[in-house]
């Protein structure tokens, strides 16, 4: 997650057993991706159990050199994955193919995903409505069981899981992962402001707002954190263009004129609901594994009725 996940997340999320992942662009060179890469091995190396892959998010519309600098990066660390998102990898995918990099792809509809799968990636991430961030549209579980007619690989449904209930949801569903987000920005390791975090706990679903007005596409961003601004949730839910938005937001320091998205404008998903409290990475971990193990239980007392 932009701004969000950085080095110490990531690094909990593999150590505890879950793919870990973070945008490159959130490290600010090439040299700091590479510190950041080494510092995880590292740690794995060193952990008595097993661990979890790391698995970079490369953001394919960002500033070009910086995006084929980081893919060199990857390249050279053999990373066992990456998620590709915000635009096709087709450049990308013969390369990372050759150190063996299993690629992702994040698709938002039925469409995307033959386009993802045409240009070679070998799984797929539904984006779905409600997610954190810049959301999908399609609902989960029609999505997913729509992929599912025509492609039997690798699919992660993002977006709506709250908890370990909704993550065996998704398996039903036919997925083989679960991704979330918004349930990590509250824990200790991530990189978020303390008052965003808090803010997560004291929000619920319908602090969610669907907007195209911040970043001139949909994205879900908490209400609280844009009345905190000074600014009208009714008035930023009107739609603006790309140029417009980056304009009035800027996400970068030094460029802006008004609040910054990301920074000063926070995003959460419908999952914000779940958040109780802040915790480690490692209490989350297994507070969704308990309930990942309930609800299979219930299950198959409904499976048997
Ligand atoms: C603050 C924030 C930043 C995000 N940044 C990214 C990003 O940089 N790249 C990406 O692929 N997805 C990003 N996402 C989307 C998440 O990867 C994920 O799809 C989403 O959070 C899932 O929904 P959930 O938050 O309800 O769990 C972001 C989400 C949030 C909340």
């Amino acid at each position: 997650m932009l701004r969000v996940s950085g080095i110490e997340l990531t690094k909990a999320a593999c150590l505890n057993g879950v793919i870990g992942s973070f945008p490159t662009v959130n490290a600010r060179e090439p040299a700091e991706l590479d510190d950041w890469l080494t510092r995880i091995a590292e740690a794995c190396a060193r952990a008595d159990g097993p661990t979890a892959p790391v698995c970079p998010n490369v953001l394919m519309r960002t500033d070009p050199e910086k995006l084929d600098a980081d893919v060199q990066v990857l390249i050279k660390h053999k990373v066992e994955m990456v998620l590709a998102s915000v635009g096709s990898p087709q450049k990308y995918v013969g390369r990372f193919h050759d150190v063996g990099c299993f690629v992702l792809a994040d698709v938002a509809s039925v469409r995307h995903a033959e386009k993802a799968l045409e240009a070679g990636v070998d799984g797929l991430v539904l984006l779905t409505a409600g997610a954190g961030g810049q959301t999908g549209w399609a609902n989960g579980m029609s999505f997913a069981r729509a992929v599912r007619k025509f492609y039997d690989g690798p699919l992660v449904l993002a977006g709506g899981i709250s908890d370990g209930q909704a993550l065996l949801a998704a398996r039903v569903l036919g997925c083989d992962l679960g991704l979330m987000g918004t349930r990590f920005i509250a824990t200790r390791e991530a990189l978020a402001d303390e008052r965003y975090k808090s803010m997560l706990v004291d929000s619920g679903i319908d602090d969610i707002l669907l907007t195209r007005g911040i970043s001139g596409i949909d994205a879900n961003f908490l209400k609280p954190s844009i009345v905190a601004c000074g600014l009208d949730p009714e008035v930023v839910s009107q739609p603006i263009s790309k140029e417009k938005s980056r304009e009035l937001f800027s996400a970068y320091a030094g460029q802006m004129r008004g609040p910054k998205r990301w920074v000063d404008l926070w995003s959460a998903g419908h999952t914000v609901s779940a958040v109780q409290q802040v915790c480690d990475v490692a209490e989350l971990v297994d507070e969704l594994s308990a309930e990942y193990r309930q609800a299979g239980a219930e299950a198959l007392k409904l499976a048997r009725l």
